[in-house]
C-alpha cells in the first residue's frame, strides 16, 4: 500500500473545491475559511483563472492579494493545490500578439472573451506561459501550505487544436522527427492516392477544411501531434516546478474518456491523476459512465489513487436543461469514485459566482444563505465523513479484467469514410463494461501493448488499429492461458492507417481460428437475430462473414443473408481461449457471453447483492473497505457476510473487512 497520496503534506481524503478569491471582496474570505473549516474542507484548488489578476500588464505582477488569501488559508490548515494560473491568458496578451489566437479548420479565428484562447504551438503563448510559471514558483514553490501544483487547466477542453500557420510549421516539425524522409511521409500517407505526393516539407499543412475527406493518414498524424502539442505546453510548465518547487507533485486535470488527448501518454508524465465528473442526473447511465471513467483513472495512473478533482454539488449550466442531483446522489456519487481509487473529493466549485458565464452553476455555498441549502447540508455531511476516511488513503483495487483502451484506434476508427458511420469507439466499449458493470466485476483499462499477464481475462471492443508489437502480445497473452474477448473490425489497419493485407483481421486470424469474408454493415435501426445455445437475441449495427478455421461456434445468426452464419465463436490457442464477436450483440446477449467468459477465465463478482447496487472492494495492508453503493429511489437490505446492512435510497455503506 502506497500510503496517503500526498504523504505527510495532507494525509487524509482531499475535500475541496476550486476558489476563486479574487472574484470577492476581502470581507467575504473570511467567511469563506470559516464555512470551510465547518465543511471539513482541507485543500482548495486556487488561482486556475487569476492570469490577468496577478499580472494586470506584461511587465507587473501583483502578487499581494494571492500572499493574503494563501496567509489566510494556511492559517486555517488548509493546504493549497495551487494553479499556475495559465488556463485563461489575459486580455493584454492577445492584444499585444494576435497571432497567439488559435484558428479552426476552416479559417475561423477564435477571440478572447471566453477562455483558453491559445494556439497551443504559439511562442507568445508558451513564453508568458513559462514567465507566469516560474514567478509563481519563485514565489510560492517553497510554501508550506503547498501540497500539489495544477498545471494549466483541462487541457484541449475548447481549443483540442489549431490549423493556423503557426501550427502547420510546428506540425512540420512534429512529422520530421516522426518520419524522418519526406519519402518517408508520402509512404506512411498513402500520398499516390489522389495526386498528394509532396515534393518539399513547406507544401504539408494541417488537415485544413477540404473539398472532400481529407487524408485519413493525414488526419490522424494531427491528432498525435495536437495531443503532443498541448503536452508540450503542460511540460514546459512541469519543468520549471520540478526545478523551483522540487518534490512537490504535479497534476492536471483530465476528463474522463476525453478523445483529443492520449491520456496514457499523459498520464505518464504526471505525479498524480485527477479527473472532472459531470455526470447527467437525468441519464440513466450516469452511474455506469462514472464508473467507468474512475476505472479509467485508476488505470492510467497504474493502479494508484487518484483525484476527483471537480464535480458538482448539484446543477451545472452548460447543458441545455440542467437538472439538479436529487437528494443524497453528490455523496454517492462522491463515495463511487472513492470506492473505485479516488483519494480525494473536490468540486467545481466552492462559492457560487455572481458574475460571469458560471453563476448558475452551483457550488458548495450558494447564492443564498448557506444554512438552509440542502446541498450544503449534504457536502458538510460528506466533509464530515471523508475525516474518518484516513486508512482508506493508498488502498488499492486488485481487477482480475482489462478492457482494451487506445486513443490511437479511437482516432483511426471514427475517421470518415468507413464501412459504418454508425460504429463508434465509446458504444462498443461501454456494451462491453455495462454488463461488468451490472454484474460487479471491476476492470480495468489497459493499453494494447501492455504486459496483460496479471489479468484472467482481456476484452477488446473494436480495436481496429494495432502496431505488430502490440497484436503479437494479445497472442502470447492466450497461449500463456488468457482468455481474450475480441470484437469486429479489431487488427485492420496498422499505425499509419494502411489495411494490414492477407485477409480480415490479418494479425489475429491465427489467434481467432477464423477468417472475416466480408464486413456486412446493417442499415441504421435494424438488428439481425442470433441464436446463442437456448437463448435468442439481437445484433446490432455490424455483421459479417465468418469463415471458422479451427474456432467453434458458439452463436450464429439466424436471420438475414447471413442465416445460420457464425456470429460468436470460441478457439483454444495455446493454453488459452479467444471469444469472437461479429456483431455487437444487445445488451443481454453481451451479459450471457461476457458471464460465460468469466465462468470460464475464472473470474468472480465482487460481492452478490441485489440489482442497483454497486459493490466495489479497496485492499489495505490490514484489511480491506467493501463500497455498497445504492443507486436505486428505494431502500434495499444487503446482506453481507453473515449480516444485513439497510441501505436507503441513494445511500451509501462501507464494510471494514479485516484478514
Ligand atoms: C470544467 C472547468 C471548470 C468549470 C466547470 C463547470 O470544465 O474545469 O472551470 O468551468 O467545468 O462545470
Amino acid at each position: 500500500m502506497a500510503g496517503p497520496l500526498l504523504g505527510a503534506r495532507l494525509p487524509h481524503v482531499l475535500f475541496g473545491g476550486d476558489y476563486s478569491p479574487e472574484q470577492w471582496p476581502e470581507g467575504v474570505w473570511e467567511e469563506d475559511v470559516r464555512l470551510m473549516r465547518e465543511a471539513g474542507v482541507n485543500i482548495v484548488s486556487l488561482g486556475i483563472f487569476s492570469w490577468s489578476r496577478i499580472q494586470p500588464s506584461p511587465d507587473r505582477f501583483d502578487f499581494e492579494w494571492l500572499d493574503r488569501v494563501i496567509e489566510l488559508l494556511h492559517e486555517n490548515d488548509i493546504r493549497l493545490d495551487l494553479a499556475t494560473a495559465t488556463a485563461s491568458p489575459p486580455p493584454w496578451l492577445s492584444h499585444r500578439h494576435p497571432a497567439m489566437l488559435p484558428v479552426l479548420a476552416d479559417g475561423v479565428r477564435l477571440w478572447p472573451g471566453g477562455r483558453q484562447h491559445y494556439c497551443p504551438s504559439s511562442p507568445f503563448y508558451r513564453d508568458a506561459a513559462v514567465a507566469l510559471v516560474t514567478a509563481m514558483a519563485n514565489r510560492y514553490g517553497r510554501h508550506p501550505a503547498l501540497a500539489m501544483w495544477h498545471a494549466g487547466n483541462e487541457y484541449g477542453c475548447h481549443v483540442p487544436a489549431c490549423y493556423c500557420d503557426v501550427s502547420a510549421a510546428h506540425f512540420r516539425r512534429w512529422l520530421r522527427e516522426r518520419h524522418g524522409t519526406l519519402e518517408e511521409l508520402n509512404r506512411a500517407w498513402g500520398t499516390d492516392f489522389w495526386s498528394q505526393r509532396y515534393s518539399d516539407w513547406e507544401e504539408i499543412l494541417p488537415p485544413r477544411q477540404t473539398p472532400t475527406w481529407p487524408n485519413p493518414s493525414q488526419q490522424l498524424d494531427y491528432r498525435r501531434f495536437c495531443s503532443d502539442a498541448l503536452l508540450e505546453c503542460y511540460e514546459l510548465e512541469r519543468r520549471v516546478l520540478a526545478e523551483l518547487s522540487p518534490g512537490i507533485p504535479v497534476t492536471t486535470n483530465f476528463m474522463r474518456f476525453f478523445k483529443p488527448l492520449d491520456y496514457w501518454k499523459w498520464a505518464d508524465r504526471e505525479d498524480i491523476v485527477s479527473d472532472d465528473v459531470y455526470q447527467d442526473p437525468a441519464d440513466p447511465d450516469a452511474a455506469m459512465g462514472s464508473a467507468m471513467a474512475a476505472d479509467l483513472m485508476r488505470s492510467l495512473g497504474g493502479g494508484r489513487p487518484w483525484i476527483l478533482m471537480e464535480q458538482t454539488p448539484s446543477r451545472v449550466n452548460w447543458r441545455p436543461v440542467n437538472v439538479a442531483k436529487a437528494p443524497g446522489q453528490m455523496r454517492l456519487w462522491s463515495y463511487q469514485a472513492v470506492a473505485r481509487g479516488a483519494d480525494g473529493v473536490m468540486f467545481f466549485q466552492w462559492r457560487q459566482s455572481r458574475a460571469g458565464a458560471e453563476k448558475f452553476h452551483s457550488a458548495m455555498v450558494p447564492h443564498g444563505p448557506p444554512e438552509t441549502s440542502p446541498t450544503w447540508r449534504e457536502v458538510v455531511r460528506l466533509g464530515r465523513e471523508l475525516r474518518e476516511f484516513d486508512g482508506v488513503c493508498g488502498s488499492r483495487i486488485h481487477s482480475a479484467v482489462a478492457i482494451l483502451h487506445d486513443w490511437e484506434s479511437w482516432w483511426a476508427l471514427e475517421l470518415p469514410s468507413k464501412p459504418t458511420a454508425l460504429l463508434s469507439h465509446l458504444p462498443q466499449l461501454e456494451s462491453y463494461y455495462r454488463p461488468l458493470f451490472e454484474a460487479n466485476v471491476v476492470p480495468d483499462f489497459a493499453r494494447p501493448g501492455d504486459d496483460l499477464s496479471a489479468y484472467s481475462l482481456v476484452l477488446a471492443p473494436s480495436l481496429y488499429l494495432v502496431g505488430d508489437g502490440a497484436a503479437a502480445g494479445l497472442a502470447r497473452y492466450v497461449d500463456a492461458g488468457g482468455t481474450l474477448v475480441m470484437s469486429f473490425f479489431s487488427g485492420i489497419v496498422d499505425e499509419f492507417e494502411h489495411v494490414r493485407l492477407g485477409g480480415y483481421p490479418a494479425p489475429f486470424r491465427e489467434l481467432l481460428g477464423l477468417r472475416v469474408e466480408d464486413f456486412l454493415p446493417l442499415p441504421q435501426g435494424e438488428t439481425v437475430d442470433l441464436v446463442l445455445g437456448d437463448r435468442r437475441g439481437r445484433g446490432e449495427i455490424w455483421s459479417e462473414l465468418v469463415t471458422p478455421a479451427g474456432a467453434e461456434t458458439v452463436a450464429r445468426f439466424s436471420s438475414g443473408g447471413l442465416q445460420g452464419q457464425p456470429a460468436v465463436t470460441r478457439h483454444r490457442f495455446g493454453r488459452g481461449t479467444a471469444y469472437y464477436l461479429a456483431t455487437r450483440p444487445d445488451g443481454a446477449s453481451m451479459a450471457s457471453i461476457l458471464a460465460e467468459a468469466c465462468r470460464g477465465a475464472g473470474v468472480e463478482a465482487v460481492a452478490s447483492v441485489p440489482a442497483g447496487v454497486e459493490a466495489v472492494r479497496r485492499q489495505g495492508d490490514d484489511g480491506s473497505f467493501l463500497f455498497l453503493l445504492n443507486h436505486a429511489d428505494a431502500g434495499v437490505e444487503v446482506p453481507v457476510g453473515g449480516q444485513r446492512v439497510s441501505l436507503g435510497p441513494r445511500d451509501v455503506a462501507v464494510v471494514r473487512e479485516t484478514s
